[in-house]
C-alpha cells in the first residue's frame, strides 16, 4: 500500500472545483465527476443533513416503493449514501451505483457507520448495464441527479439504461429541482430546500434556458458550485414516454396534487408495466 502523498499527483482526484475563466460556458455532461471533487464531497452530508431531510421526506418513498411492491432496489445516485441506507434500514434490498468514486467512498464509510455493507457499482448511467447485470423492481434517481446531464442524447440514453435495469414491471423514481419556476422567474429566493442544511445556503447564480448554475455557501465560508441543465416538467414526462415507460406519474414536494409554481422539487414515477389504456 502506497500513502496517498506517494502516488502521482495525476493519480489523486483534484480537491478544488474547476471551472475556467467562463464558467457559463462549461455545459458538459461528464463535467460532474470533476464538480465532486473530495472536498465537496466531505461537505455533501452538511448540505442534505441526513435527520433534516429524513424528517421531511418522512415515508414517502418507502410508502411509494411498498405500495408498488419493490424489494429490489438500484439506487443510480447514490451520492454519499443517503436513500440506500434509508431503504436498506426498511427491508429493501439495495445496489448503490454513482459514478464518482469519491462519492461511492463517502457512501460505503457511511453506511459502515450505519451498520451497513453497501453494495457499490461504480457505473455511469450511459453504459449503466455493462456494469450492472440484474434487473431491479425500482431504479431511484434522487437529489436532483439527472439534471447533470447536458445533451439530449445522453438523457435518451441514460433514461433507456435505466429503463433496461428494470423488470417488466419496474418504476423509475427520479427526482428534479422545478425548473420552470426558476426559468420563468417565479423562483422565491430563500426557501429552504428539502434536502438542505441549516446553515447551508444554496441559490441560483445564473439560469438559461442551457444553464442553471447554483451555488452553495457553507459556514466556513468555503463555496461550491454545480452547473446543471434546467429540466422542464413536461420535457422529462415526455422523455420518459418516449423511451417506453407506460405512465409518468408527477408528485410535487411530495404531494400528488400542487399548483405548478409551488413546489421546489418534482418527484416522477415512471412506470414500466404495459397499459392499454392512454398515458396520463
Ligand atoms: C446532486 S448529487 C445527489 C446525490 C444523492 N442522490 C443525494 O440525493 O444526496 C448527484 C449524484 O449523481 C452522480 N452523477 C451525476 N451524473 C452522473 C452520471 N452521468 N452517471 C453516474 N452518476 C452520475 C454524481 O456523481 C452525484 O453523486
Amino acid at each position: 500500500m502506497h500513502p496517498a502523498n506517494a502516488l502521482p499527483k495525476s493519480a489523486l482526484s483534484p480537491d478544488k472545483q474547476e471551472y475556467g475563466d467562463d464558467p457559463h460556458s462549461v455545459r458538459k455532461t461528464d463535467h460532474y465527476k470533476a464538480e465532486y471533487v473530495q472536498s465537496f464531497v466531505n461537505k455533501w452530508d452538511d448540505l442534505i443533513n441526513w435527520n433534516a431531510r429524513a424528517a421531511t421526506e418522512g415515508q414517502f418513498f418507502i410508502d411509494q416503493l411498498r405500495q408498488r411492491g419493490v424489494r429490489r432496489v438500484l439506487d443510480v445516485a447514490t451520492g454519499t449514501g443517503f436513500h440506500s441506507c434509508r431503504l436498506i434500514e426498511n427491508g429493501f434490498e439495495v445496489v448503490s451505483a454513482d459514478g464518482s468514486a469519491e462519492m461511492l467512498a463517502k457512501a460505503f464509510s457511511n453506511a459502515r457507520e450505519r451498520g451497513h455493507v453497501l453494495r457499490t457499482v461504480k457505473a455511469d448511467w450511459r453504459w449503466l448495464n455493462r456494469d450492472v447485470h440484474q434487473k431491479f423492481d425500482a431504479v431511484i434517481c434522487l437529489g436532483n441527479s439527472f439534471t447533470h446531464l447536458f445533451d439530449e442524447n445522453d438523457r435518451r440514453k441514460a433514461l433507456a439504461e435505466f429503463y433496461a435495469a428494470l423488470r417488466h414491471d419496474g418504476v423509475l423514481v427520479l427526482d428534479q429541482r422545478n425548473y420552470d419556476s426558476i426559468l420563468d422567474g417565479n423562483y422565491a429566493g430563500g426557501r429552504t430546500y428539502y434536502y438542505c442544511g441549516d446553515d447551508v445556503s444554496v441559490r441560483p447564480v445564473h439560469v438559461d434556458d442551457g444553464l442553471a448554475r447554483f451555488e452553495y455557501s457553507f459556514p466556513d465560508k468555503s463555496k461550491f458550485h454545480l452547473n446543471m441543465f434546467p429540466l422542464r416538467r413536461e420535457y422529462v414526462r415526455r422523455l420518459t414516454a418516449e423511451v417506453g415507460f407506460q405512465r409518468t406519474t408527477t408528485f410535487g414536494d411530495f404531494q400528488e396534487t400542487y399548483q405548478e409554481e409551488e413546489p421546489d422539487f418534482l418527484i416522477h414515477f415512471a412506470e414500466k408495466a404495459y397499459r392499454q389504456e392512454s398515458k396520463s
